[in-house]
């Protein structure tokens, strides 16, 4: 199955579904990924912020806490632009670290400015891009001396529910072996108040995002979705522990895609991402569950945000 028609099997199983969901992976179309980089810049969306101070505060604490003989090779599944990942590269560059860094993205273009930014910034780093699908990562790494540390940050295990969670930490505690380590970057339970305002920006660019969603499905997959017939509804479940995004339709009709005719009543929500937030607990109970330890969690001034360093068992 090609991407176009693993694209439309997942929205059209979704848009099947009780309730109709939608993956959130698919926000990330060129037009999704501006509109992601406009949400990291509102003041509402303290999670950038607050991860951005951590690693730059505690770089140099997350090295020292890691046993390497020989080199370190850095695994970022879902690296994006890596603008978070510099400031850990920069302090092993600084500290004569001997450092082999593997993006991991499926954009080839997105890992070729990413890799030309770092080697122009740190000519001593090794940075070998690897085009993948972070779920299909089997024999991508060679086995050689360097001791692993792999990172998932950004807050992006959130976006997972419990199953997806087990599976993907399942993959990426298969690719470690004992004595490596694990950098995760998640959001911590908090006042809702606060992480809802971080999903529903005064300036509306979440809302935007969200329904660039159809937007998307209307261009690549012939569809007819009508932007007006929908509100943007986010809302904090505080039992759950996540922000739960929605497209509320206000009346009822009718939308065709790739010739399948989806009915919608009124008022009737389409779940479009849930950002699941974490306690210590959690994260302790998460690391236990996919065969790792907790060696430390470091936290922003305001304790919003926590990198929680693991080593596998
Ligand atoms: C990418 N991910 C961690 C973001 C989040 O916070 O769940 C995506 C996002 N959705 C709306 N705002 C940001």
């Amino acid at each position: 199955m090609n991407v176009k028609e693993s694209f439309l099997k997942d929205v059209l199983e979704g848009l099947s579904s009780e309730p109709k969901k939608l993956s959130s992976k698919y926000f990330y179309d060129e037009n999704g990924d501006k509109l992601f980089h406009y949400i990291m810049a509102q003041p509402e969306y303290y999670l950038t912020c607050a991860e951005y101070e951590i690693l730059q505060t505690h770089s140099l604490d997350i090295l020292k806490r890691l046993h390497i003989d020989n080199g370190l090779r850095i695994i970022e599944p879902g690296a994006g632009d890596g603008f978070k990942t510099k400031i850990l590269l920069e302090s092993a560059m600084k500290n004569k670290y001997d450092v082999v860094y593997n993006p991991i993205d499926i954009s080839p273009n997105v890992m070729n400015i990413l890799c030309n930014s770092l080697v122009k910034s740190y000519p001593h780093l090794k940075c070998e891009p690897i085009i993948a699908d972070y779920f299909n990562l089997d024999g991508k790494f060679p086995d050689d001396q360097n001791k692993k540390l792999m990172l998932f940050l950004g807050s992006n295990l959130g976006n997972f529910n419990n199953t997806e969670t087990s599976a993907i930490m399942d993959r990426f505690s298969s690719e470690l072996k004992q004595g490596d380590y694990f950098l995760l970057g998640v959001d911590l339970v908090k006042d809702p108040h606060r992480i809802l305002a971080a999903y529903n920006d005064a300036r509306g660019v979440t809302s935007e995002f969200n329904f660039n969603l159809l937007l998307r499905i209307n261009m690549e997959l012939q569809a007819n979705f009508n932007l007006d017939n929908f509100i943007h509804f986010p809302l904090y479940n505080p039992v759950f522990q996540q922000a739960e995004s929605y497209l509320v339709s206000k009346v009822a009709h009718k939308v065709v895609i790739s010739g399948t005719t989806i009915h919608f009543e009124a008022w009737e929500a389409l779940l479009t991402e849930i950002s699941r937030k974490f306690t210590p607990g959690k994260i302790e109970r998460l690391a236990c569950q996919s065969g790792f330890t907790v060696l430390e969690n470091f936290y922003d001034i305001n304790r919003d945000f926590c990198c929680s360093l693991w080593e596998k068992l």
